[in-house]
């Protein structure tokens, strides 16, 4: 895969639907870019997709709810990868409002994104959207400290925004399907890359955060860069756990690049 590739929708959960796309990272792979859209009583779309596959994203998202009726966008936060397509978005959703917290408004402020639609929202705090309360939560990871995800108190699914991503070598449809080998490795090497502090990170604290994970008794973890995973939850936080002492990553230098645009070493 050498584009971005949107690949279509699918159901994930109770009144749950993830719409999925996954970005090619050379040297390693691909990454799935999930956004999510729970039709709650006050719909809530959770990220907006990349904004290169724009038309793609909101061709499907257009096909699971009228964007009219949607209520609320949760951003996990304001990278690139969550936030592509907010502004057409937002343009076709009059009645939605931005949930994010204080340091996202002012990130998206510096960026000149409107911010007179956001709802604040803090780790601790719920989201009531409408037959259900959205428990927010700062996963154990995070590559932008404005980073929440939170716990669908209905479906009790976890919405982990970064936290659980893993590189990948071709799509998949569930976690579970990866090869075990995979899987572990891929969390560790996109985990090293997206919260290169870990490793320097209290061990007590760290695994209290993980501990605050399994206190949420999720059904299933929703990442942004994750197949879904249901069941998983104990494989997922073991190896999120070991890459606290993984290696820490060094990407490619611009000799390995040079020698990847002439085709040598391209995976
Ligand atoms: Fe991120
Ligand atoms: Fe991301």
């Amino acid at each position: 895969m050498d584009t971005p590739t949107m690949i279509g929708i699918r159901s994930v959960a109770e009144d749950t639907v993830s719409l999925v796309s996954y970005f090619p990272i050379p040297f390693f792979g691909i990454l799935p870019v999930n956004a999510f859209l729970i039709r709650a009583a006050e719909p809530v779309l959770v990220d907006t997709g990349l904004g290169a596959l724009r038309e793609s994203f909101l061709d499907h998202l257009r096909q699971v709810i009228g964007l009219s009726e949607l209520r609320w966008i949760w951003l996990t936060h304001t990278d690139a990868d969550h936030m592509g397509n907010l502004l057409p978005i937002l343009a076709e959703a009059p009645r939605a409002r931005i949930v994010t917290t204080y340091l996202g408004m002012g990130k998206m402020s510096l960026q000149q994104l409107p911010v007179e639609r956001v709802y604040l929202l803090n780790p601790g705090q719920s989201l009531h959207a409408g037959d259900r309360d959205l428990l927010c939560v700062k996963p154990p990871t995070f590559d932008a400290p404005e980073t929440t995800g939170f716990l669908d108190a209905r479906t009790r699914m976890f919405f982990s925004a970064d936290c659980f991503g893993a590189l990948m070598k071709a799509p998949a449809e569930s976690a579970g399907e990866l090869e075990p080998e995979d899987l572990r490795e891929g969390m560790v090497v996109w985990t090293t890359i997206d919260a290169p502090w870990l490793a320097t990170a209290d061990r007590r604290q760290w695994v209290r955060s993980l501990d605050r994970v399994r206190g949420l008794e999720p059904k299933g973890i929703l990442s942004s860069h994750l197949p879904p995973a249901v069941g998983l939850d104990e494989t997922l936080l073991r190896h999120l756990d070991s890459a606290q002492s993984a290696a820490p990553f060094m990407g490619p230098d611009q000799a390995a690049l040079e020698n990847l645009t002439k085709g040598v070493g391209k995976v």
